[in-house]
């Protein structure tokens, strides 16, 4: 049977797909429906057709899921940043477990269990970074909001769910004051218009705010105006405007001007106080990481005699959280800012068994063992969602460490590196951790060990 756009049909959710989107079969052809939930059977109506599958739009639930329940937030069905809301908490953990389970079950040599997701006691408003894009709307009104889903329409912000409640208020009044004074709003077609981006850093623990204005040009008019209000409203640390004249989708532009403060906050995770700049990568969910850096301190079972290196290190956190449990730890990054935080960071707490390294892994890592001659006990890698280099992953091969702890943001790159170090590692452990709850986002630490050689 041909499935043809425009038709519609009745179909059984199967499974979910990687963005939490349910998955019917159509005589084995497979389509995917966003709102759909597995083990509900419903009509659709087929909106795209490619080569091998489909999307499907839902129509009418006909047989619901006892785990559905109604979405709590206003603005769900358009915007980008939750596809999850419908979904009762506590299952959103089960999908994610078995999301994992899943590509590791497809793609792994050895058939390792995966366990249960550990969730948030309350995960509501646990991002400490807010990115509100600025523009006009299609009333030609300035917003600042968030992104329609897979489009780059702004959509005017409501209370949101996953943010801080203090970011918006704070953007909320940004877009008051640039209503009021009439400052202009960037366009992305004429790349015209000054205000691009808001973004809000709110150290949780220290409750310090970092406000930062990225703008297509130098000048804000009223600027001193605008900081004032910050400053006095809502006590904002500091203010940085930031430079971004470039025809890009990367928020943050390399120039950053202090405006007021010192261009950076601090915050407080477990026993540690961290710096953090503007630039710098600080894991957005500071409850679920402390649980996440003592989890991959546990599995890793660190001894006193070891050597770890705390590869794509940011700011310094997890060599920091594992100091007191080696030898020494080497911590790698390439923005040269976060290694400068980071440096910081080991004073502040008075780390002395650490050393930061700026620079590409791929390289860095090399230049460790071949010219400096240091080799780990125990590699801990937290790469971005691309994963690992094949020369790292050959570094690694080559010096065999006797663990490696993968902690990543995206498991199907992380299932595809363990692959590769299965040639000489077995996977022992994996645990997926809620960094994002209510996306489909999920974070995974993986311990593999070297085998012994028979
Ligand atoms: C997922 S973050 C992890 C940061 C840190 N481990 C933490 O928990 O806060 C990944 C980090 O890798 C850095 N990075 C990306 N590519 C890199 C590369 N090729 N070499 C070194 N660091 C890199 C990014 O700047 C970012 O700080």
């Amino acid at each position: 049977m041909e499935i043809k756009k425009n038709e519609e049909y009745i179909v059984n959710i199967i499974d979910y797909g990687m963005e939490g989107e349910g998955i019917a079969k159509i005589e084995n052809f497979t389509v995917f429906i966003p709102n759909a939930m597995k083990g509900e059977k419903v009509k659709i109506l087929i909106v795209k057709v490619l080569s091998s599958y489909a999307y499907g739009k839902l129509l009418e639930i006909i047989e619901q899921s006892p785990y559905r329940i109604e979405s709590d937030c206003a603005t769900y069905q358009r915007c980008g940043g939750c596809s999850l809301r419908h979904i009762d908490y506590e299952e959103t953990l089960n999908i994610k477990q078995n999301m994992v389970q899943n590509l590791v079950s497809k793609t792994l040599n050895k058939n390792v269990k995966v366990k249960p997701t550990i969730g948030m006691g309350n995960p509501y408003h646990y991002r400490n970074k807010a990115q509100f894009p600025v523009g006009i709307n299609k009333q030609n009104e300035k917003v600042v909001g968030v992104f329609a889903k897979r489009t780059h329409e702004i959509i005017p912000m409501q209370d949101c769910f996953l943010q801080n409640t203090m970011s918006q208020e704070i953007a909320f009044a940004i877009q008051k004051f640039i209503i009021e004074k009439d400052i202009s709003v960037y366009n992305e077609e004429t790349r015209e218009g000054l205000l691009r981006h808001i973004v809000i850093k709110v150290g949780i623990r220290t409750h310090e705010i970092m406000c930062i204005l990225v703008v297509n040009g130098n000048k804000i008019p009223y600027e001193q105006e605008l900081v004032e209000m910050l400053v006095k409203r809502y006590n904002v640390k500091t203010v940085v405007k930031n430079i971004n004249t470039k025809n890009t989708n990367v928020i943050l532009g390399e120039e950053n001007i202090v405006l007021h403060g010192d261009g950076y906050i601090y915050d407080i995770l477990g026993d540690y106080t961290f710096k953090i700049s503007p630039m710098s990568f600080y894991q957005v969910n500071p409850v679920q990481a402390e649980v996440l850096y003592n989890i991959a301190i546990e599995m890793a079972n660190l001894s006193k005699e070891d050597i770890l290196f705390d590869l794509y290190c940011g700011i310094g956190t997890i060599g920091i959280f594992a100091s007191s449990y080696v030898k020494k730890v080497y911590g790698v990054e390439i923005v040269e800012q976060a290694i400068y935080d980071a440096k910081e960071n080991a004073r502040i707490n008075q780390i002395e068994n650490i050393e930061f390294i700026a620079g590409d892994v791929e390289k860095v890592l090399t230049n460790l063992i071949e010219k400096k001659q240091v080799y780990p006990d125990v590699v801990m890698v937290d790469p971005p969602r691309k994963g690992l280099d094949n020369t790292t992953i050959n570094n690694i091969l080559a010096v065999e460490p006797k663990k490696v702890v993968y902690i990543s943001c995206n498991p199907a790159t992380m299932v595809r590196d363990m692959k590769l170090l299965e040639e000489k590692y077995e996977v022992n452990e994996i645990q997926p951790v809620d960094m994002f709850p209510f996306t489909s986002h999920v974070e995974c630490v993986a311990v593999l060990s070297l085998k012994e050689l028979t």
